[in-house]
């Protein structure tokens, strides 16, 4: 990736700044790539919880989904969360909210509750214990109770169900629209114009678009599976930005993907980065009682990895 003078500045500027600072830039990996250039570390969920979790940094710049940096602020209550963009959200985390989740809890009492980490901290707190995309399995695994409600995608929660058929999984009816919008009949199409690529696809994915796919995976297991599979070109189903990030990783091997952008994902830019170091500002704040219940789920999650 080649970046223009403008850029490279504001690159220069933005990792003088934050070393000054004490601050951490923690980026997922559907950033754009000029900000792969200021993050101290690029990951999923799963490894920037466990980044937020392990910083002795005094501040935390989050470049990701709100939800993302709720749960940093939630793993560090005494350091300093800000981000670009306050308003960047996840739709799928949109379609759940504490109340609806605790009246679904009293239709299903026996239940435990699997909480994907796409959900506001509302909702995380509701939750007996939190999962990402690549722990999911483990965790309800993990669980003593035969009925788990799965909350919010439907479509990760029908992954799960397929990998342990000795649980009832009662799904949550939310999607990723990012995901959900690819279909049975594109991926046909993707497999007649791509025939050497093998498919890499994020379990958001719809069930009929999985059985076709090759590797299943959370964004950052995408690069593993790529690295370990002897093809040479792997089409991408996720986010468009994951091509970029495979492409920066396996320069050797080709990644076509799609042009479905997550939008919120994509709010923050350099300009935005810096002016968020320079004024500290705007800060994410978990309301205590919140974070504190929250964070039993994300603990009992850490117990299981
Ligand atoms: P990962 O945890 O696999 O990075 O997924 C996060 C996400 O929002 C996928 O859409
Ligand atoms: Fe949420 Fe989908 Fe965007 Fe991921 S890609 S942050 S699940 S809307």
């Amino acid at each position: 990736m080649t970046f223009d003078s403008e850029q490279k500045a504001l690159i220069t500027k933005i990792n003088k700044l934050k070393k000054a600072k004490n601050a951490i830039i923690l980026a997922h990996n559907y950033q754009r790539p000029e900000i792969y250039e200021i993050a101290d570390f690029i990951g999923d969920s799963l490894e920037l919880c466990k980044a937020a979790e392990k910083t002795n940094a005094k501040i935390i710049l989050f470049c990701g989904v709100n939800f993302m940096a709720e749960s940093a602020a939630i793993l560090n209550p005494d350091k300093k969360v800000i981000v670009p963009y306050l308003d960047a959200g996840c739709a799928m985390a949109d379609m759940v909210t504490a109340r609806g989740l605790k009246e679904f809890k009293k239709k299903h009492p026996k239940a435990a509750v699997v909480c994907y980490v796409n959900s506001s901290a509302d909702v995380k707190a509701e939750a007996d214990i939190l999962c990402t995309s690549s722990n999911a399995v483990r965790v309800v695994k993990s669980l003593k109770e035969k009925e788990i409600i799965f909350v919010p995608d439907k479509n990760l929660a029908d992954y799960v169900q397929k990998q342990v058929p000795n649980k009832k999984i009662i799904p949550w009816e939310g999607f990723c629209p990012v995901h959900h919008s690819l279909t049975k009949e594109y991926l046909m199409d993707v497999k007649k114009s791509y025939p050497k690529a093998k498919i890499l696809a994020h379990p958001e994915c719809r069930p009929e678009v999985l059985k076709m796919a090759d590797h299943i995976s959370s964004t950052s297991g995408m690069i593993g599976c790529a690295r370990a599979d002897k093809a040479k070109e792997f089409f991408v189903l996720t986010e468009c930005g994951m091509t970029e990030r495979l492409m920066r990783e396996l320069p050797d091997k080709k990644f076509y993907g799609l042009c479905n952008m997550c939008f919120d994902m994509k709010k923050n830019t350099l300009p935005a980065v810096l002016d968020c170091l320079q004024t500290e500002k705007p800060v994410v704040r978990v309301d205590k009682k919140v974070a504190l219940k929250a964070g039993k789920a994300f603990d009992r999650m850490f117990k299981v990895l």
